[in-house]
């Protein structure tokens, strides 16, 4: 098609991630397009240049950002980053647009049709595109890893002619996606299991995978799961009764990871300092919240701190991106899966559907307006591109539409598959 797909070196040196793997060039080659990926892009997720290039790119490097038709990234590019990408391109990557305002906006008055992969709706047809999932899985359980490279006592039940080594207590605090994989790896490496959540549809879930499920199941409890599958905020009173419940159990426990996350919210607190003070010298704590605002009292983003009485609570940021090498291959057939749907297959074009309910619920800005229902309404002025668009990009609005006209449906309720 002679249209180009960009895969740039994150500009973020704490981004170790590559939105492209050499499998998801091959694909990209596949569909008709050139790929150019930017030389290094890959080092830090352990795809050499060679790998690259032996699947069918190009190496090139940052400024031929201004040939794409199409950037696959894995964080938002800022404003520097955008003054070389030509008004029309589409980005996606996962663009963290709440409380990033100025950001959203910058990326409209770049005249980009930017698109955010968080916002993917979680029904069938877009489950290989859920980055959220994706990398949840493995921030689970890179997140057992962290805590036995933390803990100074060995995880499994050992016998042994010199005596027994008890098997540590692990306690997973919101098993959703990563709270599951956590519980399946701290399984795995021998620990005793016990998890807690406050949607009812966890029990089962933690049941099968033979730990032990522990929760306030009171009225607001059997409530609690929101029609998209998520958990609503809790009240004052269930989070009191909730804290009286597993303040108890996690004195007695080895290892606390916890992930409890509200969309839209700053993550509940589950954790207070005077729990972290009554667990055992040696114990390990992480919060995989932290980002978020963090579920543990105490803990600190990007650090290890070591409290008072010897329990060590686990803030690293960007979890999925520990295990780099594995989180990069994911997301890139995520972004495939996704871009492989705004192509059309016999002109071997780009033709995004903007009535299309995954592009409807992803797309965040186009022709130069920020159009996503959730940040529509704030109207941005397109710069001035010195590089005349290409003809795909041509067929984008070239000038900001009136706001009345930016009023898309909101986007369809995402329904729940499992
Ligand atoms: P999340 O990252 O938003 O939250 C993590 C967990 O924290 C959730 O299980 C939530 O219930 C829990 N939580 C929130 N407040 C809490 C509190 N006060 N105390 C204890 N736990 C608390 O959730 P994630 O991982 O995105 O999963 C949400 C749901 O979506 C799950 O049911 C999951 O199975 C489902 N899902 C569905 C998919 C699909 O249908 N394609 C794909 C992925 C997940």
């Amino acid at each position: 098609m002679g249209q180009t797909v960009f895969i740039p070196r994150e500009v973020d040196v704490s981004e170790p991630r590559v939105a492209a793997s050499p499998d998801t060039v091959k694909r990209l080659a596949g569909l008709g397009f050139d790929v150019i990926v930017e030389s290094g892009a890959g080092t830090a997720s352990r795809i050499p240049d060679e790998e690259f290039a032996k699947a069918g790119a190009v190496i090139g490097k940052a400024g031929d950002v201004a040939k794409a038709d199409v950037v696959l990234k894995v964080r938002r590019p800022d404003e520097a980053e955008l003054k070389a990408y030509r008004p029309g391109t589409a980005v996606i990557a996962i663009m963290d647009p709440y409380g990033n305002d100025a950001a959203v906006d910058a990326l409209a008055r770049a005249g980009v049709t930017a698109f955010s992969m968080e916002f993917m709706p979680r029904i069938t047809r877009a489950q290989s595109m859920d980055v959220l999932s994706s990398q949840a899985n493995l921030a689970g359980y890179q997140a057992v890893i962290d805590a036995a490279a933390e803990y100074d006592r060995a995880l499994p039940m050992m016998m042994t002619a010199a005596g027994t080594v008890p098997a540590a207590k692990a306690f997973i605090m919101g098993v959703g996606v990563a709270g599951l994989q956590a519980i399946a790896t701290a399984r795995r490496l021998g620990a005793v299991v016990t998890a807690t959540d406050v949607r009812p549809a966890a029990k089962e879930q933690v049941a099968s995978l033979g730990a032990k499920f522990l929760a306030v199941e009171d009225e607001e409890f059997k409530a609690a799961e929101t029609a998209g599958g998520y958990a609503k905020e809790m009240s004052r009173e269930y989070q009191a009764k909730q804290a009286a419940l597993t303040a108890e159990h996690i004195a007695k426990q080895d290892i606390v990871i916890t992930t409890a996350l509200i969309p839209g919210r700053p993550a509940p607190k589950l954790v207070s300092a005077a729990m972290v003070a009554s667990m055992k010298p040696g114990s390990v704590i992480v919060d995989l919240a932290v980002e978020r605002g963090g579920n543990v009292e105490g803990a600190v983003p990007g650090k290890v701190v070591t409290t008072a009485n010897g329990v060590k609570i686990v803030g690293h940021l960007n979890v999925p991106g520990r295990v780099a090498a594995s989180a990069s291959l994911l997301y890139a057939r995520n972004l495939f899966a996704f871009l492989e749907t705004l192509v059309d297959k016999t002109a071997k074009t780009l033709a995004i559907n903007r009535d299309d309910d995954l592009v409807k619920a992803t797309m965040l800005t186009d022709g130069g307006q920020v159009v996503h229902p959730a940040f529509a309404g704030k109207p941005a002025v397109m710069i001035a591109s010195a590089e005349p668009a290409k003809p795909a990009a041509a067929k984008k609005p070239a000038a900001p539409k009136k706001a009345a006209a930016l009023k898309r449906p909101a986007a369809a309720k995402p329904k729940r598959i499992a």
